[in-house]
């Protein structure tokens, strides 16, 4: 029986950042997992395959759209999808395997299998029992199901995002059940390879949460892309008839039901925590109503040495925050102080255009009755993105209306997602509008957008 200060159950974004924390903290650390290779949803059927898909499809993209403007003339490049589906594959493993090298480099232990707790202080794998200090859940969460609806998944026809991203040929059709993060990236990868993609989402807009003018202007630029709505409306059926699906869904503006017929269906419509085999119930560990581990503000559990992070606890389900939930834990297993800013966390969906956010909403700000200025700036006025055939979208700074505080931004555009850092940093530092806009930024790239909507916060942006 092996004796550590430290296993985490789960190797995502949570666990192994988080053990490799541990490890140059001087912990003696272990990592049960019982998928082949490290990194679970994240690097092997999330994240990183579909920003493969989504990077290539963008490629083609551009050779079909605006490469004959630019004088690259030729034929556009064929589609060859065994190919693109193997370069995706690299891309795992060669993710994957750098987890595993950083292991060995801090001789991290990698126990494989499936672990269940039996008891405190006791993580079991097959048929052995290992015993830890610190015990630390990062299971992740699954694919959940349509709530009240009658689908079966069998991830070839009726696909989960997991099933998505390896379908045995481009489908002509496909329905997406769910206008949420999953199902416009995977729809913007099949739009993109010639799919007639359609979008059914129970809301009036779409992804949920984001800010109401960045929602309706990403839902115009993606209906021009090609991709179909039916907004408003609820699928209560998917079956499968001979190899094809067939939807039912109403409406719910008058509770009319209508059908769709699909050559697949892209069912992502949320996610769940994923906690099964663990013995939670037989260890006592409480979970919230919405099937979360309940842990405090310390990652604790109410068991003692039993502490939870990512996805199977409360807030955002993305890779990132788990990864800063690793790396606090492990700092405060390590008697220091580990601390997680909720309030800065960004968003970012990788379509093209990409949307990034970070902090409040809009919404959010005027139901907590903040009074806030709004400083916009249009990617039509930024010289870069205008020769990179980019200039869709716009840069939104939300600020305090008397101190200037940056209070959220939103971005819709290119490299959004790399651009809304900038406003990360500044709000960790609670900067000013002010001080973005007093700071030099590089011309000609993107980022000027940014300075120019925390221009726009004060006496004007110049170029709009
Ligand atoms: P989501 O929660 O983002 O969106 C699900 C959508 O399905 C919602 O808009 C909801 O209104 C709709 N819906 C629910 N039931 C429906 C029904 N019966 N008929 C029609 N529409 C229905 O969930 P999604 O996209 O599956 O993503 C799951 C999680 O994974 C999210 O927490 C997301 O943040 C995370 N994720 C993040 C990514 C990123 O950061 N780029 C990429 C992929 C996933």
């Amino acid at each position: 029986m092996a004796q550590y200060d430290v296993i985490i159950i789960g190797s995502g974004p949570g666990g192994y950042v988080c053990a490799i924390r541990c490890a140059q903290l001087g912990l003696k650390t272990a990592v049960v997992e019982g998928r082949d290779t490290l990194g679970g949803t994240c690097l092997n059927v999330g994240c990183i395959p579909s920003k493969a898909l989504l990077h290539a499809t963008h490629m083609l993209h551009e050779a079909e759209h605006n490469f004959a403007a630019m004088g690259l003339k030729g034929k556009s490049p064929s589609v060859d999808w065994s190919q693109m589906l193997s370069y995706k594959s690299d891309t795992i493993a060669t993710n994957t395997k750098g987890v595993e090298f950083l292991f060995k480099k801090n001789k991290i232990d990698w126990l494989k299998g499936w672990g269940s707790i039996p008891a405190k202080g006791q993580v079991k794998v097959g048929d052995e029992v290992h015993e830890a200090k610190h015990i630390i859940i990062a299971s992740g969460s699954d694919s959940s199901a349509v709530p009240g609806a009658d689908v079966t998944v069998d991830e070839k026809v009726v696909v989960t995002s997991t099933g998505a991203l390896e379908l045995a040929s481009i489908p002509k059709t496909m329905v997406v059940v769910g206008g949420g993060v999953i199902g416009l990236e995977l729809g913007s990868v099949y739009a993109r390879l010639g799919t007639e993609v359609t979008v059914i989402e129970y809301l009036d807009a779409i992804t949920p949460g984001q800010d109401a003018e960045v929602a309706r202007t990403f839902q115009r630029i993606l209906k021009k892309q090609g991709l179909n709505f039916v907004m408003g409306a609820a699928v209560s059926k998917v079956s499968v008839k001979s190899g094809k699906a067939q939807i039912e869904y109403s409406l719910r503006k008058d509770d009319s039901a209508h059908e769709m017929k699909a050559d697949v269906v892209l069912v992502a419509t949320g996610r769940k925590p994923h906690t099964e085999g663990l013995n939670l119930d037989g260890l006592g560990v409480s979970l919230t109503k919405r099937g979360q581990i309940a842990v405090d503000n310390h990652y604790r559990t109410d068991v003692e040495g039993i502490y939870a992070i990512g996805d199977v606890i409360e807030g955002p389900m993305l890779a990132h925050k788990a990864e800063d939930e690793g790396m606090a834990l492990a700092e405060i297993l390590a008697g220091q102080a580990g601390h997680v800013n909720y309030d800065v966390i960004p968003g970012v969906i990788y379509t093209h255009p990409e949307v990034g956010s970070v902090g409040k909403t809009e919404e959010q700000l005027k139901s907590e009755g903040r009074a806030y200025k709004v400083g916009k700036f249009s990617f039509m006025g930024n010289g870069r993105a205008k020769a990179n055939f980019a200039a869709d979208g716009f840069v939104k700074i939300l600020a305090d209306k008397e101190t200037d505080r940056i209070l959220g931004c939103h971005v819709i555009g290119p490299m959004a997602g790399d651009l809304i850092h900038e406003v990360c940093v500044a709000m960790e530092f609670g900067a000013a509008a002010e001080d973005l806009a007093r700071t030099c930024h590089a011309h000609p790239t993107y980022s000027e957008a940014m300075r120019e909507a925390a221009l726009a916060c004060g006496d004007g942006a110049i170029h709009a």
